[in-house]
């Protein structure tokens, strides 16, 4: 799979991209994330697929005391993870790793992916991952932008259709439907997997209204 023709399925298009800006998405924490992180008990094990500079790892590090394992293709992404934690004392490791491929070599309590736009069948695999990642009784938590995005519905203000903001992949097949995420996490608990339309805050290409599909799932629950 990593001779993709999509510039952005190869780390080095991701590399560019922060190198060019540090806090690509934002130096805060992904708000979903935030909210959600109430669930996990305090210094759990809990690994970040596509984990970016590291932004949510090193809140939940931080502010939680968890364990963290911030995995990411992207070296460029990984070596500004690791100099924040760094510079605030945080332990935080890092993984170099393509999701697409591979199996974990053990398990976390909690996983958590935001915004990993993969194409539909990289994303079975994603799926698969995350559910072995996580033992019995662990929380998944998981943001996507989901189709509705590239496609509308507008808001419904009258007289005011106001498209969301332009951001994240022009491609309709990198956004994740609901039904996908529900059908993927059947065996488990799903304690909510929701379409919600949000306003995003996070760095200058992730800021504005959104269409999301939030997941919030308890592995071997179902
Ligand atoms: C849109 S960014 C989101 C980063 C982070 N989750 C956040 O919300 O700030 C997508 C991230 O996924 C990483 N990524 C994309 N495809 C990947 C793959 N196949 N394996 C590992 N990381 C990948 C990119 O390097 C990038 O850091």
């Amino acid at each position: 799979m990593s001779d993709s023709p999509r510039p952005s399925s190869r780390p080095d298009f991701w590399d560019v991209r922060y190198e060019q800006d540090r806090h690509l998405f934002g130096a805060g924490p992904n708000a979903f994330v935030k909210a959600a992180a109430h669930r996990l008990p305090p210094e759990s094990a809990v690994v970040e697929l596509g984990a970016g500079e590291g932004r949510t790892a090193a809140w939940l590090a931080r502010e939680h005391g968890h364990r963290v394992t911030a995995v990411d293709f992207s070296e460029a992404a990984l070596k500004t993870a690791q100099e924040r934690a760094e510079a605030e004392h945080l332990r935080l490791d890092t993984v170099r790793a393509d999701v697409r491929t591979g199996r974990p070599d053990r398990q976390w309590d909690a996983a958590v992916v935001t915004f990993l736009q993969l194409l539909p069948d990289e994303r079975l695999h994603l799926c698969r991952l995350l559910k072995t990642s996580v033992r019995s009784g662990g929380w998944l938590l998981a943001e996507w932008l989901r189709p509705a995005h590239l496609t509308g519905p507008y808001h419904r203000i009258p007289y005011h259709r106001i498209p969301y903001h332009r951001m994240g992949p022009s491609r309709a097949d990198r956004m994740v439907p609901v039904r996908e995420v529900r059908r993927a996490f059947a065996g488990e608990r799903l304690a909510s997997v929701e379409a919600v339309d949000v306003h995003l805050q996070a760095g200058p290409h992730r800021t504005g209204d959104a269409a999301v599909v939030r997941g919030v799932v308890q592995a071997g629950g179902g």
